[in-house]
């Protein structure tokens, strides 16, 4: 990561397979702790209805609205869902009901790339 003066030039990283038991969690857990101590701050995303990621932080939320799935489902702002993960950064958890979400988010996906 670099910066410029007091601003940071952030990156986005997305740890994706469609097959399980791949090393996804794991990597994306090593990959924050290696830049854990960089600018700018971490800030993982779980977008995994299995919750693996939030619940190695611990306890994730009962309520879907307390989730990355209140982004999709536009009911609350970002920084209301932010956890501290400590010595890592930050963390926005998963919940199973995005199961539903990603699914309908495939299929307008799929709609558009028919429609070219
Ligand atoms: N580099 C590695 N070497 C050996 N074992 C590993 C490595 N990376 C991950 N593992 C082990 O492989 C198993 C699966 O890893 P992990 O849970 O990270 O995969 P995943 O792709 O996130 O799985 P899922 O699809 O279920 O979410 C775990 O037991 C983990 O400890
Ligand atoms: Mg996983």
């Amino acid at each position: 990561m670099c910066s410029q003066g007091t601003r940071y030039i952030g990156v986005r990283i997305a740890v994706f397979n469609q097959k399980g038991g791949v090393g996804k969690t794991t990597s994306t857990l090593n990959l924050a702790a290696a830049l854990a101590h960089d600018e700018p701050p971490v800030i993982l995303l779980d977008l995994n209805p299995q919750v693996h990621l939030s619940s190695i932080h611990g306890n994730p939320p009962r309520e879907s609205s307390r989730s990355v799935f209140a982004l999709y489902a536009h009911i609350r702002p970002l920084e209301s869902l932010v956890k501290v993960w400590p010595d890592l950064g930050h963390l926005i958890p998963a919940h199973p009901e995005l199961k539903r979400t990603l699914k309908s988010l495939a299929s307008v996906l799929r709609r558009r790339v028919e429609r070219r």
